[in-house]
């Protein structure tokens, strides 16, 4: 007879935590996907409707591996931080320490007009910009001074002149008189040009860096090479906090892109609260907290017996 209660409660507790498990995949977590070892969650989203209209058709789970794709280009998505709202993305044409790639194969970073308030390198990212030409944009209006290029957030091409990917193009270099035209590298933040669009900069190629120590990294060869973009929802962030917290996912309506709350089966414009659904949901956990609350009594009762309490 114990046996066979003790099982009773086994399974009742199971059936209650898998019920209660299903009930909350049914809901908030609708639209939370995973892609290698990377959580996507809102504003991303794999799935088309979910997340936030700023990022979407942004995301792409290919083979495990999470891509980034805008107008410039295609990256791989090493790492988003949701505490901080940025993300890193890798381009594989992008110079780094040990390699310089010139001959305008880099992605570079230019988004779609629409996008540009949704995502943004951050003011800490160095973009430098590698063997452009003199007529560039770049060297216009500054004559001889090279006024943009300067130093962003310690980091910049002096020091980055000293990488050993250098040695090739000094290699192939010699005989030319130094000093004379337009610098080798020249560093800018994000802010300074908007768009780092490598044919229209007249540039043979480019590296990014940033760095996530607070205290400054010393020389190149600790600087991360990437793209730390920013990502910022503003105003729409609340709508999405009402809705998770009525148990909903956020999302949006794929013909207008305006906001959508997904409520189990049904979809709001507001939160959960305030469809029919969510009524009845709420019912389903209130049972379901009831039933477990209830098991709970009866075990501890049992446990009391068996313990001769
Ligand atoms: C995720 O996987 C990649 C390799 O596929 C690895 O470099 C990275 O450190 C992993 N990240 C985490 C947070 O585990
Ligand atoms: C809710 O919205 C999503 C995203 O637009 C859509 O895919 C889904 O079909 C909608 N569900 C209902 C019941 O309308
Ligand atoms: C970059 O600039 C070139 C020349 O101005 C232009 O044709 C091209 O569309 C631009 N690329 C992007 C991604 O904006
Ligand atoms: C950038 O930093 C380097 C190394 O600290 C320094 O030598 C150089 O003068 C700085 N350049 C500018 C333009 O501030």
């Amino acid at each position: 007879m114990t046996h066979f209660l003790s099982a009773l409660f086994f399974t009742i507790f199971q059936t209650v935590a898998l019920l209660q498990r299903a009930h909350s995949y049914g809901n908030a977590h609708t639209c939370r996907s995973y892609c290698g070892n990377l959580t996507v969650d809102y504003p991303f989203a794999i799935q088309s409707g979910c997340g936030h209209s700023g990022y979407r058709d942004l995301l792409f789970c290919i083979n495990d591996v999470l891509m980034l794709h805008i107008s410039s280009g295609s990256y791989r998505v090493l790492d988003i931080d949701y505490a901080y709202e940025s993300l890193t993305i890798d381009d594989p044409h992008m110079s780094t320490c040990s390699s310089i790639v010139f001959g305008n194969r880099g992605n570079g970073f230019v988004v779609e007009r629409w996008r540009e308030p949704y995502l943004n390198p951050t003011p800490d990212n160095v973009f430098m910009l590698l063997g452009c030409t003199a007529e560039s944009p770049l060297f216009q209006g500054f004559p001889g001074k090279h006024l943009p290029c300067r130093n962003v957030s310690g980091m910049g091409c002096e020091e980055y002149y000293g990488c050993p990917g250098w040695n090739i193009i000094r290699r192939k270099k010699v005989g030319l008189v130094y000093g004379s035209g337009p610098p080798d590298c020249c560093a800018v933040s994000f802010e300074a040009i908007k768009a780092i669009n490598l044919t229209k900069l007249g540039c043979q190629g480019y590296s990014s860096a940033y760095s996530l120590a607070p205290l400054r990294v010393a020389g190149p060869h600790g600087w991360s090479y990437g793209i730390r973009v920013k990502y910022s929802v503003e105003g729409s962030d609340s709508f999405c906090k009402a809705c998770e917290a009525t148990g909903g996912s956020c999302g949006f309506d794929v013909n207008d892109f305006s906001s959508l709350c997904m409520c189990g089966k049904g979809n709001s414009t507001s939160n959960c609260d305030s469809s029919v659904h969510s009524a009845s949901h709420r019912r389903t956990r209130s049972l379901m907290d009831a039933l477990a609350g209830f098991v709970g009594c009866i075990a501890i009762q049992k446990l009391s017996v068996t313990l001769g309490l």
